[in-house]
């Protein structure tokens, strides 16, 4: 969407501290023992607080408040009472949800504890490329370009992208114009971010992978050839400088 009144800007506000807050809160709560279905509960109970909706839910009846993703899945982790979260654990929440018609998007993967199987240096990555991604987006700058500087950066610490998972437009739906912000150079994007207008970043560095293919039970994304993802995402407005980080009180790069 793109903002034009103070109403619409304080709309975008409320909903994405309330995304923010929980996936900090959920990050904060997860423990080695606890099921994904515990800790997509918290994150629901808390989405309900604040009186907001889950947007995968609702948008398309995914089952679970929140995405909950462990180590060799990508995205769309479906909360699960028979997955229990080991310590050393990669894990990926995605939180995204609806309040007063504005939506908003976050997420972060993290060790889980102790960093036993050494997931760290991805997560690190996949942090500091979001962080220069986003300081680099204002308006009159061409999508693709912060696409390829994505993968040079990924590349440049020995990592790989997904190429068919993106960032994307959002603010009066989950996904909407300026429609996908890939992670690689895509020459046929002619599209450039617009100033007041509202986007969701999101990296997917990959140790191996670079296709995200859906399991059999039609939701959770793993890699063509394996390996591990990190996925980042912050809910940003576009201006003349840096942008607004409307999702900063995740703490995701903490
Ligand atoms: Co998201
Ligand atoms: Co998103």
């Amino acid at each position: 969407m793109s903002i034009t009144k103070e109403s619409e800007l304080i709309g975008m506000q409320k909903i994405s501290e309330v995304v923010a807050l929980t996936l900090r809160e959920m990050r904060n709560y997860a423990k080695p023992g606890m099921t994904t279905k515990e800790l997509d509960n918290f994150g629901g109970t808390l989405l309900k607080q604040y009186g907001a909706k889950s947007a995968p839910a609702l948008t398309y009846g995914f089952p679970g408040w929140t995405c909950i993703s462990t180590n060799n899945e990508i995205a769309h982790g479906i909360p699960s009472d028979k997955k229990v979260l080991q310590e050393g654990d990669l894990i990926n929440i995605d939180v995204s949800a609806e309040l007063g018609g504005f939506w908003a998007d976050n997420g972060g993967s993290f060790v889980l504890g102790q960093d036993l199987n050494n997931h760290q240096p991805l997560v690190d990555a996949s942090k500091r490329i979001l962080k220069k991604a986003i300081s680099n987006i204002k308006g009159g700058v061409r999508i693709a370009e912060i696409g390829r500087l994505i993968e040079n950066e990924a590349k440049r610490s020995g990592y790989k992208v997904i190429k068919n998972l993106t960032g994307h437009g959002i603010g009066r739906k989950l996904h909407e114009e300026p429609g996908e912000i890939a992670n690689y150079y895509d020459k046929f994007n002619l599209r450039r971010f617009k100033k007041n207008s509202v986007v969701a970043i999101e990296t997917f560095i990959s140790t191996s992978s670079t296709i995200a293919d859906t399991l059999n039970d039609g939701w959770t994304l793993t890699g063509n050839k394996g390996g591990y993802v990190t996925q980042h995402e912050h809910t940003i407005v576009i201006t003349d400088g840096k942008p607004v980080i409307l999702t900063e009180m995740n703490e995701i790069w903490n």
